[in-house]
């Protein structure tokens, strides 16, 4: 896998958890490979002040590494990163905290998506987190050359209707063909999942559980050991990132990043 883009339509599905238990899922699937998350919410970094608990300062990450002038590289992006466990196979690129720093994210968009295609080979499974589509600085170029953008929705009538929505605009953009998926977080009732793939004009949906205890940990901060690890959201996660990966993989060759 090389850059695996989560984003929403409407109302606040769980785009972060969902970005950040996928990332911490990813080095379980796959061992000996790290993780980065990509921050890249134009409308403000939920991470910053959620899981990383304004730990870090708000000026680092993608700001730093838009305006450095040694160049942009894969390992420039992992230079800039946070980690985000003790066994430094999980990392993030701490985005911004003042929505109007977004058109800054949205001008490095391509240059973002090279670094994370080059970190492929180095064994860093790229994780972006790009919020609600429609932004006036979305960041357009990384939904554009992801291997795979999974929307995520949950099983109420607007959420779908949005997704359905923000699925036909990706197929646009990225083509019908690429690895445009869609994501329920929560289980499907009032419809059914058959009923919402179909709505969706998907051949399925992926899925991850509610589970309150563990998305509060990477919404809020707090102890990620055995528990955690155990918790029905990261036994989702581990799967989900194996499906992942899998479409991704059935993907290849990638296209190529253009500028
Ligand atoms: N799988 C889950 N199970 C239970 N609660 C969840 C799950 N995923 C997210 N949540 C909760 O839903 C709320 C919103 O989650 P999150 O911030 O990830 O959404 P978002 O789509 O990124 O929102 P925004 O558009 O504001 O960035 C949080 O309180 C989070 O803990
Ligand atoms: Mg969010």
């Amino acid at each position: 896998m090389s850059m695996l883009v989560f984003c929403s339509a409407t109302g606040a599905p769980g785009v972060t958890t969902t970005a950040l238990a996928v990332a911490w899922a990813l080095p379980l699937v796959h061992s000996g490979r790290r993780s980065l998350v990509l921050d890249a919410d134009v409308a403000g970094s939920a991470i910053l002040p959620g899981f990383l608990r304004a730990g870090v300062g708000a000026d680092g990450g993608i700001l730093a590494a838009a305006t450095d002038r040694t160049g942009v590289s894969g390992g420039t992006l992992l230079e800039r990163a946070v980690a985000l466990d003790e066994t430094g196979a999980r990392w993030v690129l701490t985005g911004i905290t003042d929505p109007t720093q977004g058109r800054t994210v949205r001008d490095f968009a391509t240059t973002l998506a090279e670094g994370a295609r080059a970190l492929r080979e180095p064994g860093v499974d790229v994780v972006v987190d790009v919020g609600r589509l429609g932004h006036r600085y979305e960041p357009t170029a990384l939904l554009e050359h992801a291997d795979v953008v999974a929307v995520v929705f949950r099983s109420t009538l607007p959420s779908i209707t949005g997704a359905r929505a923000a699925l036909g605009s990706l197929r646009t953009l990225r083509g019908p063909a690429a690895g445009t998926l869609g994501l329920m977080v929560g289980a499907a009732g009032p419809y059914g999942a058959r009923e919402i793939a179909q709505e969706l004009q998907l051949s399925g949906v992926l899925t991850l559980p509610e589970d309150r205890w563990a998305a509060g940990i990477l919404t809020a901060g707090g102890g990620t050991g055995r528990r955690f690890e155990n918790s029905a959201l990261l036994r989702g996660a581990r799967a989900l990132a194996t499906d992942l990966s899998a479409a991704s993989q059935a993907l290849q060759p990638v296209r190529g990043v253009r500028s």
